[in-house]
């Protein structure tokens, strides 16, 4: 199963307890009070997957953004493991912030039972702009993620040397 099968679930709303918990316990959620995160409940749904289940599908046009509450997942393209998140971090931001014609970026997949908050895209950049302290967490955070990639992308293949 993944994220379009779930597509039409309802909304958590900003009752939702459970939800407000969870995204209290994200690192980079800490420093915000109760109010700040229900506009984001509001747009979002809580969903275990199994150990193995699809979360993202390469190319899927879906664009949703998932936050981590419990478990583990693998990114993986055509097949290999480019990155391994866990508990507090996100993925999905991807097609969020930079829509492609060629979708999601990658597969994510659940390598335990894992529970994910997923936000609806529109809501989740409304609420980087009303948070910059989170946008600049995000950034900093996707700049981790990149360095990492760059660095297993120069260990792995034999790139041509620099032009000056
Ligand atoms: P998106 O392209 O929307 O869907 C697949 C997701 O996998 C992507 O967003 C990122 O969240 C994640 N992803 C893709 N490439 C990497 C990478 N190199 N390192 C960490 N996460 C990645």
């Amino acid at each position: 199963m993944w994220e379009a099968e779930f597509y039409m679930a309802s909304t958590l709303g900003a009752g939702s307890a459970e939800a407000m918990e969870a995204l209290r316990r994200v690192p980079m959620f800490s420093e915000l009070e109760p109010k700040q995160l229900e506009s984001l409940l509001d747009e979002s749904t809580l969903k275990t997957y199994e150990e193995g289940a699809t979360i993202i599908k390469d190319g899927s046009l879906l664009a949703d953004m998932y936050v981590i509450v419990k478990g583990k997942v693998e990114v993986r393209k055509k097949g290999k493991v480019i990155a391994r998140l866990d508990e507090g971090q996100f993925f999905g931001e991807m097609a969020v912030l930079n829509a492609e014609p060629t979708g999601r970026s990658a597969d994510v997949l659940a390598t335990e039972k894992t529970t994910c908050v997923r936000i609806r895209g529109l809501a989740w950049t409304a609420f980087l702009r009303r948070n910059p302290d989170v946008a600049i967490e995000v950034i900093r955070l996707l700049a981790s993620r990149l360095r990492k990639t760059s660095r297993s992308l120069s260990l792995l293949q034999n790139l041509p040397p620099a032009s000056s």
